[in-house]
């Protein structure tokens, strides 16, 4: 390999690969990337690696929830393969029960002894795709065996914190002060905490995380923002604390609609001034699921296929994941209009690419999809945009955990999966809790034909951050075609030894079955060790992560 030596602080010293001081760049590598270990962004907070669970099609009954009598290994009746991996990826908080099924239940519904829980019909039940379970089941009828106990339950199992989202629309701010109360009052001091005690919880759950409604702007009430701003007020004030620091996530945009962060903010201060501490996270959602090249903003029209896609396509839907970054730019500058010290962070809790309707793996799935090596790919910029912005994003959840639109696992009766989504959260725990360092990244541009118009996309893309002595970097290559030779460098630290995972699949197609579950999954790279620069070659269409052990 040809190579060209900088001199330390040489006349050439002024371009971001130059600085290193340390450098020897090969001229004829494809990439270079620079960590800037003297330029820490933040701390990445674990919680953007959180996870989401909604009572929609297969994500609590068959995915989470199997039952304490069913023959499905399971602890207090929680699907144990589930507990298992979700502690593998270290997930550290999950968010529950909705999505748009929160804004339409009764969590009083929920509690007591289950045999005496009521049945209601679900949320999801006006969804013309349920039409094909002739009214049959718990998607279609909750049953309420799964409730607040169970779903801490499941919490306390798998080690994550519990994230609940409140009903807005149909519920009134009464039952919001009794939701936390239930939760968070102290053992023998309410009527509802001693309800607790009789389930067997007498110690208070000490939930944090409150989500203030769902998509207010959608099915959760349809709200404009001057409307929405009104309830958030009335609903947010003078809730009982029980000494439990509450974190307050109001429901922000969809997408980047601007006006709506705008417009709620200026009601919410208008008038007289909103002060509450605990209000600290806006919600943004975002899912990649338009791949018609905008010749439709129809939602049915628009969608693509999980598995039935063309080069294009994988294009198409990596380019609609990376919004989020202007997303999390545009939201965070909007904040900062309202909020100048910038304690209201960002919470991105749900976000994947979304296709139609057709590859769910047992009817009673809705928008449960294939996960392919695209997906793998989107989640993966996805969590690499996070961890840039790790001062402005501070939660976020994939949507959804198992058996709906861009999951982790696949469950169904006694048959258990991880698709790659997993393994890329596999791949990215280092990540958490760890400084998140300025990186640069220089690689070509991919170039391609979209609709007889050239098109470009990034070559290579990542994060990087720092724990003690070790320095992870997550790197991915869109391209479908070229390995990119890269070499990566820390800009004032020397390297002790490295190694690398990468996730590649077969083809783009590339994905795991109940038959062959570990048709994707991590495989070792070479990473070489020369003097301070570290040697990969990065495969087509793949993810990959190096651990760099610090000299
Ligand atoms: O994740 C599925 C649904 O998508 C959620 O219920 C809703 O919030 C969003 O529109």
């Amino acid at each position: 390999m040809q190579r060209r030596q900088f001199l330390k602080n040489s006349a050439l010293a002024g371009t971001a690969f130059a600085l290193t001081g340390n450098g020897l760049w090969a001229k004829s590598s494809d990439a270079r990337i620079e960590i800037l270990a003297d330029e820490p962004i933040g701390e990445i907070s674990p919680n953007i690696y959180g996870q989401f669970t909604e009572h929609i099609g297969g994500v609590i009954y068959d995915g989470v929830w199997v039952g304490e009598d069913s023959k499905i290994a399971n602890q207090h009746g929680i699907r144990s393969a589930l507990i298992e991996k979700m502690k593998e990826i270290h997930v550290p908080i999950v968010r529950w029960p909705g999505g748009c099924f929160a804004d339409s239940y009764d969590w009083k519904d929920g509690i007591g002894p289950a045999s005496k829980r009521p049945r209601r019909t679900n949320f999801w039940e006006v969804d013309p795709e349920l039409a094909r379970l002739h009214g049959k089941g718990p998607q279609v009828f909750e049953s309420n065996q799964f409730g607040t106990n169970e779903f801490i339950r499941f919490c306390k199992l798998t080690g994550a914190e519990p994230y609940l989202a409140a009903n807005l629309r149909s519920l009134p701010a009464l039952d919001f002060d009794h939701w936390v109360e239930y939760c968070n009052s102290p053992a023998g001091s309410t009527t509802l905490a001693d309800i607790r005690s009789e389930a067997g919880f007498p110690d208070p759950f000490k939930v944090r995380y409150w989500g203030v409604g769902n998509e207010s702007w959608g099915c959760g009430g349809n709200f404009t923002p001057e409307q929405y701003a009104s309830e958030f007020r009335r609903y947010t004030d003078w809730v009982p604390h029980y000494g439990v620091d509450l974190q307050f996530i109001g429901s922000g945009p969809n997408d980047n609609d601007i006006d709506w962060t705008h417009r709620f903010f200026e009601q919410l201060h208008s008038g007289h001034g909103y002060d509450n501490a605990s209000f600290t996270g806006w919600s943004v959602h975002h899912y990649a699921w338009n791949l018609s090249r905008g010749k439709t903003n129809d939602w049915v029209q628009g969608k693509g296929d999980a598995l039935n896609f063309d080069t294009l396509d994988w294009y198409e839907v990596l380019r609609e994941s990376n919004k989020v970054e202007q997303i999390v730019h545009d939201q965070w500058s909007t904040l900062g209009q309202y909020d100048q010290q910038h304690k209201i962070k960002l919470v991105v809790d749900e976000y994947g690419p979304w296709y139609r309707e057709g590859t769910e793996l047992d009817p009673t799935h809705l928008f449960g999809q294939q996960i392919t090596m695209r997906d793998a790919l989107a989640t993966a910029l996805t969590l690499d945009t996070f961890n840039r912005n790790a001062e402005k994003v501070s939660m976020a959840m994939c949507a959804q955990l198992v058996n709906n639109i861009n999951a982790l696992f696949f469950a169904h009766e006694d048959r258990f999966s991880t698709t790659p989504n997993f393994h890329i959260f596999a791949m990215y725990a280092s990540h958490q809790g760890a400084q998140a360092l300025r990186t640069e990244f220089s690689a070509p541009d991919l170039q391609y034909d979209r609709d007889g118009k050239p098109a470009r996309f990034w070559g290579l893309n990542g994060s990087a951050s720092r724990k003690d002595n070790v320095v992870t970097l997550t790197v991915v290559n869109p391209d479908l075609s070229r390995v990119k030779e890269t070499e990566v460098a820390i800009r004032g630290l020397s390297i002790k030894s490295a190694s690398a995972t990468v996730l590649m699949g077969r083809d783009m197609h590339a994905h795991n079955t109940f038959d062959q579950p570990d048709a994707v999954k991590p495989a070792t790279l070479v990473a070489a060790v020369n003097g301070d620069l570290v040697n990969l070659n990065i495969p087509a269409a793949s993810v990959t992560k190096l651990e760099v052990l610090l000299g």
